[in-house]
Parts: C-alpha cells; sequence; structure tokens
C-alpha cells in the first residue's frame, strides 16, 4: 500500500491514531463470502479459523481461555509474569511495539508497563476489539502513543511511518501462529523479520508439544464452550451471508492427529442433507466434516528450526514447571 493511500485510511481518534477502519471492514465483508463459498465447495470442506471472531466469537473464545481445561492462556500469563524483568530487558525499553493481536490482554498490559514503548501498535482483523482496546490503554497508560491498525495478518502488512528510530518488536502472543500451517506460519515469520529490521526482536508465545490427553481436554471441555465457538461460524454465515445453516445437524469434534502434530477441529453433519447460502447450495453426506481449525503444538526444536528458516536467531526461551508452553525471544540474526 502507498504512502498516500495509507494517509487517507488512518483516523485520529482521541489522540490515538487508526488505520484502516470502514473500507478495511467493507474489504473484510467481501473476503468472508468468497472464502466461505470456495471452501465449502472443496472436496474436504474448509473454513478459515480467523472468522470465528466475530463479537459472539470473540465473547467464546474469552470463555475458553478462562475455562479449567484450556491452559494456554493462564500458562502463558504465568510465564510473562514470573520473567517479565527478563523478558522486557530482552525487548529493550522504549521500543516500537507491534503487536498481533487487538492489545486486550492482561498480558500486552504487563509487557507495556514494563517497556514503556515509544509506540504501540496493535494490528487485528475486529475494529471493535481495536477500539476497545485502545480505549482501554489510553486510560491505563496516557501518556502510551497508539496506532491502531485493522487488517488481516494473513496477508503481507507495511507497518505505517512514525516518528524516531525505535527498535522494531513484534509481539504475537496466545499461540495464534500455531493455527497457521508450518508453511504459513514460516512465510509469517519471514514477512516479520522484514518488518523489524536489522536490529528487531520478536517475542512469540507457542503451544508445545504434550500428552496427547491434556490437548484433547482442552479442546473438548466438558461445559461445551467450545463446541459453542466452533458452532457459531455455522451462526455467523446464517446471520452475515444470509446461510440456512440447522446448528442442531451438526456435532462439534475436535482430535489430535499425531502424525501432523496438531489439533484439529471439524464440524460433522450428523445427517444427510443440504445447506443454502444466497443462490448456492451445499450438499452434505451423514457424517461428513467442516474442517474449522487447525491447531499446531510444536517441539522447542521444531520451533526453533522455523525461526532460524526465517531469519531470525533463537536466543532466549521462557517455559513454565511443565513445559507446556515457550515465549520465544527471537532475535533478527
Ligand atoms: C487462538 N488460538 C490460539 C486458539 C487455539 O488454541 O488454537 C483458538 C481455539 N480454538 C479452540 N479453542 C481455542
Amino acid at each position: 500500500m502507498g504512502g498516500d493511500q495509507r494517509d487517507r485510511r488512518s483516523l485520529k481518534l482521541g489522540g490515538h491514531r487508526f488505520v484502516g477502519g470502514a473500507q478495511f471492514s467493507d474489504l473484510a465483508a467481501v473476503n468472508f463470502r468468497k472464502d466461505v463459498l470456495e471452501g465449502l465447495a472443496r472436496p474436504q470442506k474448509a473454513l478459515p479459523p480467523k472468522y470465528f471472531y466475530d463479537a459472539t466469537g470473540s465473547r467464546l473464545f474469552e470463555r475458553i481461555c478462562r475455562l479449567r481445561e484450556y491452559y494456554p492462556t493462564r500458562t502463558e500469563l504465568g510465564i510473562t509474569r514470573k520473567h517479565l524483568r527478563e523478558i522486557a530487558r530482552f525487548a529493550g525499553k522504549h521500543c516500537a511495539l507491534l503487536e498481533y493481536g487487538s492489545g486486550e490482554s492482561l498480558k500486552t498490559r504487563l509487557l507495556i508497563g514494563a517497556l514503556e514503548p515509544s509506540v504501540y501498535m496493535p494490528v487485528d482483523i475486529s475494529a471493535d476489539a481495536l477500539r476497545a482496546a485502545v480505549k482501554r490503554l489510553g486510560r491505563e497508560f496516557p501518556k502510551l502513543g497508539i496506532v491502531a491498525i485493522s487488517a488481516d495478518f494473513s496477508h503481507p502488512l507495511s507497518i505505517p511511518a512514525y516518528r524516531g528510530n525505535a527498535r522494531r518488536v513484534v509481539y504475537f502472543p496466545g499461540s495464534t501462529i500455531g493455527n497457521l500451517r508450518r508453511d504459513e506460519a514460516q512465510a509469517f515469520l519471514k514477512m516479520t523479520r522484514g518488518q523489524v529490521g536489522p536490529r528487531g526482536a520478536m517475542l512469540v508465545g507457542v503451544d508445545l508439544k504434550k500428552d496427547a490427553n491434556v490437548l484433547h481436554a482442552a479442546y473438548n471441555d466438558a461445559s461445551g464452550v467450545t463446541a459453542a465457538f466452533n458452532l457459531n461460524l455455522l451462526a455467523r454465515i446464517n446471520r452475515e451471508l444470509g446461510g440456512d445453516f440447522d446448528l442442531r445437524r451438526f456435532a462439534h469434534y475436535a482430535f489430535y492427529n499425531p502424525t501432523a502434530g496438531r489439533i484439529e477441529m471439524h464440524l460433522v453433519a450428523r445427517e444427510a442433507h443440504a445447506v443454502n447460502i444466497g443462490n448456492y447450495r451445499f450438499a452434505f453426506g451423514r457424517g461428513e466434516s467442516i474442517h474449522t481449525e487447525n491447531s499446531y503444538k510444536y517441539s522447542v526444536e521444531e520451533f526453533r528450526h522455523l525461526a532460524s528458516n526465517a531469519g531470525f536467531r533463537p536466543a532466549r526461551l521462557w517455559t513454565g514447571a511443565r513445559g507446556w508452553f515457550g515465549v520465544f525471544g527471537l532475535l533478527a540474526a
């Protein structure tokens, strides 16, 4: 995106800058429709997991993060709290901090408090989530300069220009990198390496390989919140694209695939039937599934290898007592 175009698309709100906004939302709606129609036309029906996060999906995800069975959020927060000083020393005070995510989390606020970044740039697909986060961060850190960017980070992104020559650090918590295929994760790390430049760094939260029973429980919670989160994708298609999915005809199904090293989430048709979205009709056989998410789990060696191939030196690793989750400190190599 050229500088001019970028400027026209940015907006000042309460002293903070928003980049993206309305035009991005229109584009997001078009892409949603296109991705859904394409995904449901494939032999293995599939929907991209980034579409889980409408307002209802985001609320359900917050509930997932508090579930007893869902350890990643708690574990990463514990690691961040325990090693905050070292993490801050690694990233460097007053850096320019770019986060892939809305900046809503407590981890982010801890990091901002410790780093006092010269500028904070959250990048998120949801403009609503960004607005809420900026409001909250603005109250908590009145001196913090914020440039909020609504964009889909699965596509290449050019960072808006800002004053100063601060070191660039990208923060990517929550093991969201696990929702990308390995080749996509590699490409994403490479793009990030380009963004941070030769003096830059990255802090990335990664869910690590562990007992498959622990993983199974985390994605099949007893109270059914993950099932509701998965099914909400169909409800969203009904709401936004005029689909007629009957949610009672689909079941949540999540399992660990050890060969691929990932949790797979699917929605399985309980009976043969057809679904309409506008003028399009999709037939489902009994037991046929829509693949809705992968959540890759890495060994420490696997992730270091991935980072090295992307032009980073995996310099630091902070983990919890059980080694279930890792926060990697990567330096531009
Ligand atoms: C956002 N992401 C890292 C979550 C995960 O664990 O893959 C999404 C999620 N899906 C089901 N539960 C949580």
